[in-house]
């Protein structure tokens, strides 16, 4: 609790009041960053208790400033589980904006097609999750002030605000589909014997993120979306191999329609 407040008044004193909406940036969709008229911003290294991000295309800071006519925060560079961070430091981030006041909360991120519709180049919406990352960051003293013990987790991607991604993205005419993310540890991507075995589980796709910031968020009661960039079908599912240059590059050719989703989302949902 005290780390949180130290990193608020950092925030607070760089930003004044705290947008109402974040937008996270997953594996190359950084370029939506150029659509923010930037207001300010502080990088990952000037505020206390934040961890840098290591991994290339990753740079970590956190910017505020305008996206069409709204304010939002938008943070460039997510920590990794898989770079050793421990949860509670992937998640620090995502709970110290929630702290200074933010509400509702755009995750995105690039992940690898498992459902047969799961093509690279399109849109997934998250409508649920699963854990197999074998962690979890509300491990350990539960803080009363943060969140309940044991959170309920039935709606961790509220429907409402489905909803209203989904109505945008339809009459944007852009295709935008629903599944399930599974969450894994990684970084090395999986067998196709595993991505099998999470078909038959019921992963619609599988990427390395977002799972731990949804579980923290929802702890603090916070109103979540997120969205997948399918950038490349899952191990197995294909032919071919995997590589992280290939997941940046599919992630580029998508940005464009999926910077104006984000946009008008943020017009729609931020004061
Ligand atoms: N697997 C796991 N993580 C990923 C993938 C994948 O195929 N693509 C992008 N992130």
């Amino acid at each position: 609790m005290e780390k949180l407040e130290q990193a608020k008044k950092v925030i607070l004193a760089k930003f004044g009041e705290m947008p109402k909406t974040v937008i996270t940036l997953g594996s190359g969709l950084g370029s939506l960053l150029e659509k923010i008229e930037i207001e300010s911003e502080i990088g990952f290294s000037e505020i206390p208790h934040f961890k840098s991000a290591t991994v290339a295309g990753h740079s970590g800071k956190l910017v505020v400033g305008k996206l069409g006519a709204k304010r939002v925060a938008c943070l460039k560079g997510r920590l990794h589980y898989y770079e050793g961070y421990s949860m509670e430091e992937v998640v620090f981030p995502f709970r110290t904006l929630a702290w200074c006041g933010a509400e509702t909360f755009l995750l995105t991120n690039a992940a690898g097609g498992i459902h047969p519709d799961m093509k690279p180049g399109e849109l997934m919406l998250i409508t649920d999750h699963i854990n197999l990352m074998g962690d979890n960051p509300l491990i350990g003293t539960n803080h009363e002030k943060l969140g309940t013990r044991f959170p309920d987790m039935s709606q961790v991607y509220q429907s409402g605000l489905r909803n209203v991604i989904l109505e945008i993205a339809h009459r944007q005419g852009l295709k935008l589909r629903q599944g399930i993310y599974a969450g894994v540890y990684g970084p090395s991507y999986e067998t196709p014997a595993e991505v099998n075995m999470l078909r038959r589980l019921g992963a619609d796709a599988i990427g390395m993120s977002t799972v731990p910031e949804a579980i923290a968020l929802n702890h603090m009661g916070r109103k979540i979306v997120a969205v997948s960039c399918i950038t490349n079908l899952a191990a197995g599912v294909g032919e071919g191999s995997l590589n992280h240059e290939e997941v940046l590059a599919a992630a580029k050719l998508i940005q464009e329609s999926f910077s104006l989703l984000v946009k008008e989302f943020c017009n729609v949902v931020s004061k």
